[in-house]
């Protein structure tokens, strides 16, 4: 059985969708902090397939614990976590104590309990301002924020980890910038507020509930000017978790692995596929740089084609047009 914390965020749930569909058994622990309990309903819909759920907080160590006391728990993928960069600055007590407290307590007690198999939840945040692109997973590590702190972290806590137990098999996925949603349009990543990051902000633009698109500076050395992103389709990133858990099964050590296209967008290019996907205009108006943004960041993802066998399939296009179902048919 696989235990995925998080499991009903955005990317959670969709990795859920990908390891039912290909036969796993999984348990899900999630404390709704930043996700909705009918997410729940839409993976077994989506799959047709039932799990185990705990509505449990990762800082309770007893309810963590009774997971593995209930269940033979094989391998961890860890999502939970917060995860928006603004609010980190702001409260970065309560972003370091849940995210790097909550991983404490996961690997204490999986290591309790024999399980010494996780694939983690990173971020290309770690890469800080990459002094070139594309990244490779060889490049320095700087982080800007305590959200990315957080992320570093937990990687050197898990690297730490495996040093000091060989038995421990442990993957690190740097995400890019997922985006998208599950063809069905019953999961997607629906934000509460105003959306922080680009794609889900476009798609309120898109469906009329926010009025104009706040583009982050048009001075940046890219081709048009404004910030260059690897942008991944959420359901491509999920099946890299797959990936990820097949092979800490196989295997013992502590590997990081780019989970990107490979090729990047501007701000103006995905503004244009969107539009393209919707049929609506973008009404957008170019602001000021948002402080702490990079010009451009993009991967190598060729490790992980290499020793996981992954490779992105989905175009701008697609991740633009499941954007767009999931917004019409959640609005
Ligand atoms: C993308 C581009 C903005 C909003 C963040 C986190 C990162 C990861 C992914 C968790 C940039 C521009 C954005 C807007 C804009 N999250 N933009 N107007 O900043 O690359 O990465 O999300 O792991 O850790 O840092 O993503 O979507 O916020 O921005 O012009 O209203 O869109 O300047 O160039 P980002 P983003």
């Amino acid at each position: 059985m696989i235990l995925v914390t998080g499991g009903a965020g955005f990317i959670g749930s969709h990795t859920c969708v990908e390891l039912l569909d290909a036969g796993y058994e999984i348990a899900i622990i999630d404390n709704f902090s930043n996700s909705r309990p009918d997410v729940l309903d839409k993976i077994r819909t989506i799959t047709g397939k039932d799990f185990k759920f705990y509505e449990a907080d990762l800082l309770d160590r007893d309810k963590v614990e009774l997971i593995f006391k209930e269940n033979k728990i094989d391998s961890v993928i860890h999502f939970a976590g917060f995860k928006a960069v603004g609010e980190s600055v702001s409260i970065p007590l309560k972003y370091y104590h849940n995210n790097i407290t909550s991983t404490l307590i996961l690997c204490e007690t999986m290591a309790k309990y024999g399980c010494k198999k996780i694939v983690f939840s990173s971020s290309a945040t770690v890469y800080g301002d990459p002094a070139t692109v594309p990244i490779k997973e060889d490049f320095p590590l700087s982080t800007t924020n305590p959200y990315g702190a957080t992320k570093h972290m937990i990687e050197r806590i898990l690297t730490d980890l495996y040093v000091s137990d060989n038995e421990w098999s442990i993957a690190l996925l740097r995400y890019f910038n997922p985006i998208g949603a599950h063809e069905s349009g019953l999961i997607g990543e629906n934000p509460n507020g105003i959306p922080n990051n680009l794609v889900p902000y476009i798609a309120r633009v898109a469906v009329g509930t926010l009025d104009v698109l706040n583009v982050f500076g048009d001075d940046y050395n890219t081709h048009d000017g404004t910030g260059v992103r690897d942008y991944i389709h959420v359901v491509d990133l999920s099946k890299g978790h797959v990936k990820a858990v097949e092979k800490v099964s196989k295997s013992t050590g502590v590997e990081a692995y780019n989970l990107g296209t490979g090729t990047g967008y501007s701000v103006l290019d995905v503004v244009k596929a969107y539009e393209k996907a919707s049929g609506k205009k973008i009404n957008y108006k170019i602001t000021d740089r948002r402080p702490g943004d990079i010009a451009m960041c993009y991967a190598d993802p060729a490790k992980s084609l290499n020793e996981l066998g992954w490779k992105a399939e989905f175009d701008l296009e697609r991740m633009c047009k499941d954007s767009w179902n999931f917004t019409v048919k959640n609005s």
